[in-house]
């Protein structure tokens, strides 16, 4: 990109003072293994001094590149950005509450389908909007809705299914979407974990109705705080759109007027004829708007997200491989489904009944050693102290949920680990069992 802003003489500064930022090493046994982390370039710190530069501020030039260039590179009609991956899922979800949607909407007490062990945000939509989470368990070692258990789940309620693809690894997406197909059901893809997979050579977050990306740290790319919203269908983009922006009816830019050239000459409810149209809200909705400096950070880190996907691929080889011949006998690790190429959010591992001592030990040995680990987010909501009184529906014994709540944890597979990293924490973990045998 040609920089305005930006002088030969400024970059040449901006990008000195950049370069001491960005790229530290971590050295083994000295310096904390984060289980996630952000890699940043000096362009990615220059792109959001560019768009300060702009004075702009508000979604711009930035945004709509952002916007247009992820829609291409996934493989959708339309990406909206949103301030985070939460406020993405609750966008998609609350887009298929729209009364422009007729029947098909989602009204209270309808009945969605989800599991228990994932990102609380995967659920508090459904819960917002006053509907039904229905838990179905997940399947060891893919941490994914069993989807055998998909059609004993559906009642005459159900109307949506909304998942996610655990840490990076998509889910069935057959079989999810052929219970979808049968029942009429909408379908969210929560892919906020999962930038660059594919599921039968196409990219996850093209599947469903709806789907959703965060660009936090954590994630495959990163705006700081961000998210996207992916859509095909033209009136779901129309409904997403006006619910990200206030609700409003009007489709201008942000700073601009009149896109419509109709801006006073309509009528709209039971508002008076030429009620300004800028001030017309056909949805009742949020402002989830990202700022330029956001999407102009994002910009930059795009044109990574291919080969940081796959580095995050061979760390998690790398990594499983190492722990699955060291210690296979004794930790199950993490698969994929046979048609999918996942985008790895970390390396799972669930410890098997004969692991010399529990997980608390382990990850307690491992953080004295400096390797950060995870959980898997909320291990199973139904015991987390927000949910115990939420309203629910469970489909079966959610054994594998209480076994990922109990058992599971994951590290680091993130782009800025290299191979001595993953062999310190491979070393670290054999060396935990030897101690403890
Ligand atoms: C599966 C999943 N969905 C949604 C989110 C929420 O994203 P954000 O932190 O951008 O709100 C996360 C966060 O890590 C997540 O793992």
């Amino acid at each position: 990109m040609e920089f305005k802003n930006i002088d030969k003489n400024l970059n040449k500064i901006l990008t000195k003072i950049a370069r001491e930022k960005v790229g530290k090493d971590i050295e083994p046994g000295k310096d904390y293994i984060p289980a996630s982390g952000k890699v940043l370039f000096e362009q990615d710190l220059l792109y959001g001094v560019e768009a300060v530069l702009d004075a702009w501020l508000t979604g711009g030039r930035f945004n709509a590149e952002f916007e247009e260039r992820l829609a291409s590179m996934i493989g959708n009609k339309r990406v909206l950005t949103t301030n985070s991956g939460s406020s993405a899922n609750l966008l998609a979800f609350a887009t298929l509450t729209s009364p422009k949607l007729g029947d098909k909407a989602l009204k209270a007490g309808d009945e969605v389908i989800t599991v228990a062990s994932g990102f609380p945000t995967t659920v508090n939509p459904i819960l917002q909007y006053h509907c039904i989470p229905v838990f179905v368990d997940v399947s060891i070692p893919g941490y994914n809705a069993n989807v055998a258990m998909l059609e004993e789940a559906v009642s005459s309620k159900t109307k949506a299914i909304m998942l996610a693809h655990t840490l990076g690894n998509p889910f069935d997406l057959d079989a999810v979407m052929a219970v979808a197909k049968k029942h009429d059901l909408w379908v969210i893809e929560d892919n906020c974990d999962a930038l660059g997979a594919e599921f039968d050579g196409k990219k996850t977050g093209t599947f469903g109705h709806l789907a959703t990306c965060s660009f936090y740290p954590a994630h495959h790319i990163t705006m700081g705080e961000g998210g996207a919203v992916l859509i095909n269908d033209p009136k779901l983009i129309r409904i997403a759109e006006s619910m990200r922006d206030w609700g409003r009816d009007c489709w201008c830019e942000t700073g601009h007027d009149n896109t419509c050239k109709n801006r006073f000459w309509g009528q709209y409810g039971n508002l008076p004829f030429g009620y300004d149209h800028k001030y017309v809200y056909s949805e009742r909705g949020f402002n989830f708007k990202i700022t330029d400096i956001q999407a102009a950070i994002g910009l930059s880190q795009m044109e990574r997200m291919e080969p940081f996907a796959e580095k995050r691929r061979y760390n998690h080889a790398y990594l499983t491989n190492l722990v699955k011949s060291e210690l296979g006998d004794m930790m199950i690790v993490d698969e994929a489904h046979p048609k999918a190429l996942p985008s790895w959010f970390g390396c799972t591992f669930t410890l098997k009944e004969n692991f010399p001592k529990n997980r608390h030990a382990l990850l307690q040995y491992l953080e004295d050693h400096k390797v950060g680990s995870r959980l898997l987010f909320a291990g199973n909501i139904l015991k987390q102290p927000g949910y115990l009184d939420m309203p629910h529906r469970v489909v079966g014994p959610l054994d594998n949920t209480d076994r990922v709540m109990n058992d599971t944890f994951w590290v680091g597979s993130w782009p800025g680990l290299e191979d001595k990293h993953l062999d310190y924490i491979a070393e670290q973990m054999v060396d935990f069992v030897n101690e403890n045998k």
